[in-house]
């Protein structure tokens, strides 16, 4: 069986959601597809190369197979990645990998969940490997589409994105980092947050393109100060400032991926992406 889950791109919040505050995020139009056929052991195929069930090459799989197994007794399976997402670069390409995992297996295999169980499951795949995570990305490669988290409210999202790699980079140490600098100073951190959770909140109720290129370089800057940019993507931002242009980083951030709304002009080195409606879905 094949399965298939979108990317996404984190349009307001990433960080203070893992703290209980809104955020707007969209599905988008790049997937990763995972074949799973049975087997008598188990082979993941990647780009990251072959492997067994070794939780260092595959994490992401490996422990979604392994979390897949406490509900299906399986003796192996052979598990083949295809992504359209960058790796490790703020577009969701975790998320996808272990939903679109999770929906193969289920397919394969009869597992009898739902895509909210694969949503759950693909949720806890996540805190396993990164210690730490809101949900945010297997929720919206699971259910596709646009959406105020984590209350579950669907938002119009009229707008294609351009987006620049900065390479990839590793979430768990970016949420981490950002968990230790909370320590040090939380009531600056908390309040910091909550200025976040104001731009979610806000933007998800905007239309204008000029009022949501204000609130993108707001959240630049609150994701500045919780330490989550650095300066190649500060320089960045500021020569695209100078075009007229906003953009801010999506996901975890120190690298990764910046975004800014399309129009129609794509700055250097960018690609454009766009929301996706259609989330988790069994191709074969
Ligand atoms: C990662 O795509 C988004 C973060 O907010 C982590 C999370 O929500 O689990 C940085």
């Amino acid at each position: 069986m094949i399965a298939s889950a979108p990317g996404k791109i984190i349009l307001f919040g990433e960080h203070s959601v893992v703290y209980g505050r809104h955020a707007v995020v969209s599905a988008i139009n790049l997937r990763c597809r995972v074949k799973v056929r049975k087997s008598s052991s188990f082979k993941i195929k990647s780009v990251l190369g072959e492997s067994n069930l070794d939780f260092d090459r595959h994490p992401y799989v490996v422990q979604a197979v392994r979390r897949f197994l406490e509900v299906k007794n399986i003796p192996g399976a052979e598990i083949e990645i295809e992504s359209e997402i960058p790796i490790g670069s703020g577009l969701g390409s975790s998320g996808a990998v272990i939903v679109a995992t999770l929906a193969a297996l289920n397919a394969e295999f009869k597992g009898g969940m739902d895509k909210e169980d694969i949503f759950q499951m693909a949720k806890q795949v996540e805190i396993d490997v990164q210690g730490r995570a809101s949900g945010i990305d297997p929720f919206i490669s699971t259910f596709g589409g646009s959406w105020l988290f984590p209350e579950r409210k669907k938002v119009s999202m009229p707008f294609k994105f351009f987006v620049i790699n900065f390479g990839s980079r590793s979430t768990a140490e970016m949420v981490k980092k950002v968990a230790e600098l909370r320590e040090r100073h939380p009531e600056v951190m908390e309040k910091i947050f909550d200025s976040i959770d104001a731009v979610s909140l806000e933007a998800a109720e905007i239309k204008s393109e000029d009022r949501l290129e204000e609130l993108i370089a707001i959240n630049q800057s609150l994701l500045r100060a919780i330490g989550v940019s650095n300066p190649e993507i500060d320089e960045t931002i500021a020569e695209l400032e100078r075009k007229g242009l906003k953009a801010k980083i999506t996901g975890a951030g120190g690298g990764g991926c910046i975004f800014g709304l399309y129009k129609g002009e794509k700055p250097e080195g960018s690609f454009v992406v766009e929301p996706e409606k259609e989330g988790v879905r069994v191709e074969e």
